[in-house]
C-alpha cells in the first residue's frame, strides 16, 4: 500500500457534483487479483492515523484527479487531425478513407497504436473507447499494446462491407466471423473490452447491420459503437439507403443494435422520439465537441437529452476531433451548450462538464465504480495536475475564490501542460502477459 497526499478532486457517486479534499489523502493497493485500487480517500488529518506505516508520496501544490474516459476516438485517425473539408461525406473520402487502408500492415498499425497511446496519457487519458480500421490487425495492434501498459480500453475491427474504396472494405461473412474470433480473443482479457462496430448505417448492408446485431444478442457485455445523425448530408444518405425506417438512429435499432453498453457518437439532429429511444434502451451518446466544430456537423442539444433523460458523455473523437486534451474537448463542450440558436442554450457548470468526461462517461459505458472516479475500490487511475503549469494559470488559480471558478479556470485556459503525471492501476499479471 502507499498514499499520496495533494489537493484531490472527485465525485459522488453518480452525480455530477465534486468532492474536493484541500489536503487530501489517497491510499491505494492491491485486491485479491493483485490489482491497484483506491483503498481510502479523505482528508489527510483524518485518514493518516489510520494507515501507520504506508508510504506517504507529497504532493504540495498539486491536484488529484480521476483519470479522464474518452467515450468515442479512432486511433488510426491520430494522422487525420486537421484535415480541412466541405463537410463529413467528402472528409471520409478524402483523407479518412485513404488513411486508413495503411492499416493492412501490422507493423504500421503497431507503430501508430503505440504513438496514439502515449498521447491518451500524456493527457491525462485513462480508458478510451476506440475504433480501430476495417483490418482485424490494427485491433490486434492496439489490444497488445494496451494490455502490455495495463490500461483499460476497447476496441474493435470496423465493419464496412459497403459505399467504401478498396483497401477499407470488407466483405461480410467474414467480417462477422473475424468479429467473433476478435471477441473470444480480446473481450475480458486483462482490462480489455471489445466493441462491436460497423462504421455507420450507410458504409454496411442489411446483412451485415443483422450479423452484428445477432452478434450483440450473443455477447450482451460487450460493447456496441457507431455514429449517427452527425452531419445533414450523412442522415438524407441513410434515409435514401433505409426508407422504412422511422429515423437513422431507428435503423440500429431495427438490427438489434440499441442496448445498454451501445454507444453512438454525435446524436446531433435528434428528434423528440429518437432521444425517447436511446433512453427506452439504454443506449448513450459520445459528445463530441471539437468534430462537431471542426467538421461543421451542429450542436448537441444537452437540453434535449436532459428532457429525455438519456446517458452521455464527452469525447475527443480524433480525427475529425481536433485534441486528444479532455481539457479542450470540455472547453468545446462549454462552448457547445451555450449555442443558441438552433437550440435550448446552456451555460453548463464545470463540474458538470468535468463529471460528463470522467464519471459520467465511465457510467454511461457501464463501467461506474470501476473507473472514472477515485471512490474506494475505484481501479486507481488517476492524473496529478499542476496548476502552476503556465503563468496564466497559476495566476488565474491562485484568485478561484470558489471551487467552481478553478474549476472553471482549468477548463478553460488547461491543455497537456497541466497533466504532470498520469497514474495507471498496474497489477501482476498471468504469465504470458
Ligand atoms: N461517420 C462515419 N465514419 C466516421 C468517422 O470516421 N468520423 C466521424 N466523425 N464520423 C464518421
Ligand atoms: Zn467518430
Amino acid at each position: 500500500m502507499h498514499a499520496y497526499r495533494a489537493a484531490i478532486l472527485r465525485f459522488a457517486p453518480d452525480v455530477p457534483a465534486v468532492r474536493y479534499e484541500e489536503d487530501g489523502l489517497l491510499v491505494v493497493g492491491p485486491d485479491a487479483q493483485g490489482r491497484q485500487r483506491v483503498q481510502a480517500l479523505g482528508p489527510q488529518r483524518d485518514l493518516a492515523p489510520r494507515y501507520p506505516g504506508v508510504p506517504v508520496e507529497h504532493l504540495p501544490g498539486r491536484i488529484i484527479a480521476p483519470g479522464f474516459v474518452d467515450m468515442h476516438i479512432h486511433y488510426p485517425q491520430t494522422d487525420v487531425i486537421g484535415a480541412p473539408a466541405e463537410g463529413l461525406l467528402p472528409w471520409l473520402e478524402n483523407y479518412t478513407f485513404p488513411h486508413e487502408k495503411r492499416f493492412s500492415v501490422p507493423e504500421y498499425a503497431a507503430e501508430v497504436a503505440s504513438f496514439f497511446i502515449a498521447e491518451l496519457l500524456r493527457n491525462g487519458v485513462t480508458t478510451a473507447l476506440t475504433f480501430a480500421t476495417s483490418h482485424p490487425q490494427s485491433v490486434d495492434a492496439l489490444f497488445t499494446e494496451a494490455r502490455a501498459r495495463q490500461l483499460r480500453l476497447v476496441t474493435g475491427k470496423v465493419l464496412q462491407d459497403r459505399h467504401s474504396p478498396d483497401g477499407v472494405r470488407d466483405q461480410t461473412e467474414q467480417s462477422l466471423s473475424d468479429t467473433e474470433a476478435l471477441i473470444r480473443k480480446w473481450h475480458g482479457v486483462d482490462r480489455l473490452g471489445y466493441a462491436i462496430t460497423p462504421r455507420f448505417a450507410p458504409t454496411s448492408t442489411p446483412a451485415q447491420l443483422r450479423g452484428a446485431g445477432e452478434l450483440a444478442a450473443r455477447y450482451p457485455d460487450v460493447w456496441i459503437q457507431s455514429h449517427v445523425a452527425e452531419n445533414l448530408g450523412e442522415i438524407a444518405w441513410a434515409h435514401e439507403l433505409f426508407p422504412e425506417a422511422r429515423s437513422y438512429l431507428a435503423v440500429y435499432e431495427g438490427f438489434g443494435l440499441m442496448r445498454p453498453r451501445a454507444v453512438y457518437a454525435h446524436c446531433i439532429h435528434f428528434d423528440d422520439e429518437d432521444r425517447a429511444l436511446m433512453r427506452a434502451t439504454g443506449t448513450v451518446a459520445a459528445v463530441s465537441p471539437t468534430s462537431n466544430l471542426f467538421l461543421g456537423s451542429g450542436f448537441f442539444d444537452y437540453a434535449g437529452a436532459d428532457r429525455a433523460g438519456f446517458g452521455y458523455g464527452l469525447a475527443s473523437d480524433v480525427g475529425g476531433g481536433t485534441s486528444f486534451s479532455p481539457f479542450h474537448t470540455m472547453r468545446a463542450a462549454y462552448y457547445v451548450g451555450r449555442e443558441g440558436q438552433t437550440k435550448t442554450g446552456l451555460s453548463l457548470p464545470p463540474q458538470h462538464l468535468w463529471w460528463q468526461h470522467t464519471a459520467g462517461a465511465a457510467r454511461a459505458l457501464g463501467l461506474q465504480g470501476v473507473v472514472g472516479n477515485l471512490q474506494p475500490g475505484c481501479e486507481a487511475d488517476f492524473i496529478v495536475l499542476n496548476p502552476q503549469a503556465t503563468p496564466l494559470i497559476a495566476r488565474k488559480t491562485a484568485q478561484a475564490a470558489s471551487l467552481d471558478e478553478l474549476l472553471f479556470a482549468l477548463i478553460v485556459l488547461g491543455d497537456d501542460r497541466l497533466v504532470e503525471r498520469t497514474v495507471i492501476s498496474q497489477a501482476k499479471l498471468a504469465s504470458g502477459a
